[in-house]
């Protein structure tokens, strides 16, 4: 028992010096989101011959590869991708499942991750989704991300979505 007691408190105090202090990352990133045309970066895997997307039909299914900026303007520096998949989850079309990696490129984070997973509810201004882990600087992530689409220009079927990340890791 008391072996059990020492393990357990050698194992506790190491993690706490492994780890550190919990700290609090705020962060303001624009995703250049293109859903059709020669740059897209959205496509479905379940997809139309026609090429259009079908984000109301239960059970599509999409794969993404943002580029995510500093600033709204496209041309701002390029500081990560964000790449993953989402399914439209709700049977009436309103809620999508998001599983997304925002994969850093920038001198600050370059090969840690973000990982956002969770239900958006993709029609409503501002869509908030969880923050559920990370890798590299990001160990032991957690938070919330909000997402809210601040441009959109429907012939080229180009948003940049606003998201701002808040999370707590070590
Ligand atoms: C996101 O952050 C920006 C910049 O701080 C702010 O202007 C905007 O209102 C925030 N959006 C949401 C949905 O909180």
């Amino acid at each position: 028992m008391l072996s059990l007691v020492l393990l357990y408190l050698t194992i506790f105090a190491y993690s706490e010096a492994q780890q550190g202090q919990i700290k609090e990352t705020k962060m303001t990133v624009y995703f250049q989101d293109f859903s059709g045309g020669p740059k897209a970066t959205v496509i479905e895997i379940t997809g139309q011959p026609d090429g259009l997307l079908s984000f109301t039909k239960f059970g599509a299914m999409f794969c993404t590869d943002d580029p995510v900026t500093e600033g709204f303007d496209e041309n701002s520096a390029q500081i990560a991708r964000a790449q993953g998949l989402y399914v439209t989850s709700a049977l009436d079309g309103s809620n999508t499942h998001v599983l997304i990696s925002i994969v850093f490129t920038n001198d600050e984070y370059k090969g840690s991750t973000l990982e956002i997973q969770g239900s958006s509810a993709q029609f409503e201004r501002v869509r908030e989704v969880a923050v559920v882990s990370g890798t590299g600087k990001f160990r032991f992530a957690r938070g919330y991300a909000t997402f809210e689409t601040i441009y959109y220009d429907h012939t080229l079927h180009y948003a940049v979505i606003q998201c701002n990340v808040t999370v707590l890791h070590y």
